[in-house]
């Protein structure tokens, strides 16, 4: 009798539970090897089997390309052979940015222009497409809406003035262009490709940045729909998430930064010239919403809606890494956003006291 008990407990529990402990681990450790190795296989195939997409002899758009992610942008897809046409407000920035770009051409026939304009309003942006169109003879194949700008810091030190700015640099900037540029493709039957650009800001939110996220947000769902509109005349929409581009903006930007939002976010990021070159990989790959680092393909894997996935393993990968790195990253920000706070209250006590 008393073995017999001792035998149910034991198959009962202990073997439930030491069978459960080494079936997760063996599982666990299995999904490690495979991303591992898929991780490698995956840099070695991007390594050996060159880019599809040729902007060769094409004509490249790109607003905000006299400086940062637009410029590097011009630079690799002049190394291309395509021809560009950059806008922004600073005629001298764009002087130095043409120059800088015509000596990455690969051909002399190759035409670079610049056009003064002013993408936050309508008019402007308008007529830097039609100057553009009548200088290279033809309009843009391909359209990078880059220009934009970001305003950190907390809701009660902004002034509303800014939010308005955001949204009408970031998003409606972007739509100002987009609708002339699909208008001049569709009339002249082209059948080309629309870049937006939002920010890793659109898919997860850190304390900070209420006035530029929402406008990447827009920027963001602006292109979901476009993606499926654009359907109906062949046209191509891609859109942007990088993370921290290191430019001169990024320098100026961390000193008016919050505290708070500068230990959360850090000073790394990645040059103009990387987040180029793994916008132009992803373009290549025809991905629709396009990420530049490891990080960033968690944070799209798990805010995609229905929206094609990039690659159906990476993804599946990514949503499981997202349960641990999402938590874990808000219960971090969190617990700095707390500790911040009681810093505020200690001081404010200190003050009373005095
Ligand atoms: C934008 O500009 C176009 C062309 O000048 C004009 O037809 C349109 O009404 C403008 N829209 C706004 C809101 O100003």
């Amino acid at each position: 009798m008393e073995e017999v008990e001792t035998f149910t407990s034991r198959i009962g529990l202990n073997y439930v539970i030491s069978n459960f402990v080494s079936t997760f681990y063996t599982v666990s450790i299995l999904l490690i090897w495979i991303s591992l190795t898929y991780l490698i296989l995956k840099k070695v195939y991007a390594y050996f089997v060159p880019s599809n997409w040729n902007p060769k002899g094409k004509h490249v758009y790109i607003t905000g390309g006299s400086q940062g992610l637009g410029k590097s942008l011009a630079i690799q897809l002049a190394k291309l052979g395509a021809d560009i046409t950059i806008v922004a407000r600073k005629i001298e920035v764009l002087r130095l940015a043409s120059d800088e770009i015509k000596a990455a051409r690969i051909s002399e026939k190759q035409k670079v222009n610049y056009v003064v304009g002013d993408v936050s309003s309508n008019e402007s942006a308008i007529n830097a497409l039609k100057e553009a169109t009548r200088l290279v003879g033809r309009c843009p194949e391909y359209v990078f809406t880059i220009a934009g700008s970001s305003i950190p810091g907390y809701l009660l030190n902004l002034d509303v003035k800014q939010y308005e700015t955001q949204m009408k640099l970031n998003y409606l900037g972007t739509v100002y262009t987009i609708k002339e540029a699909s208008r001049l493709m569709l009339e002249a039957n082209v059948k080309g490709k629309l870049i937006t650009c939002s920010s890793l800001a659109a898919l997860v939110g850190f304390i900070g940045y209420s006035a530029y996220s929402p406008s990447k947000h827009a920027v963001r769902g602006f292109s979901e729909i476009l993606r499926q509109e654009m359907l109906l005349y062949d046209i191509d929409v891609h859109c942007l998430f990088p993370g921290s581009i290191l430019t001169e903006g990024f320098n100026e930007e961390n000193k008016i930064k919050p505290k708070i939002t500068l230990e959360l976010e850090g000073t790394d990021g990645m040059t103009p010239e990387a987040v180029a070159r793994e916008s132009i990989k992803g373009l290549s790959k025809g991905e629709t919403f396009i990420v530049c680092e490891p990080l960033g393909e968690i944070f799209l894997a798990c805010g995609l809606g229905f929206l094609p996935c990039n690659n159906l393993f990476t993804h599946a990968i990514c949503i499981g890494l997202s349960w641990i790195v999402c938590p874990a990253l808000r219960l971090y920000s969190d617990f700095k956003v707390k500790q911040e706070r009681n810093q505020n209250l200690k001081q404010k006590d200190k003050l009373k006291k005095n």
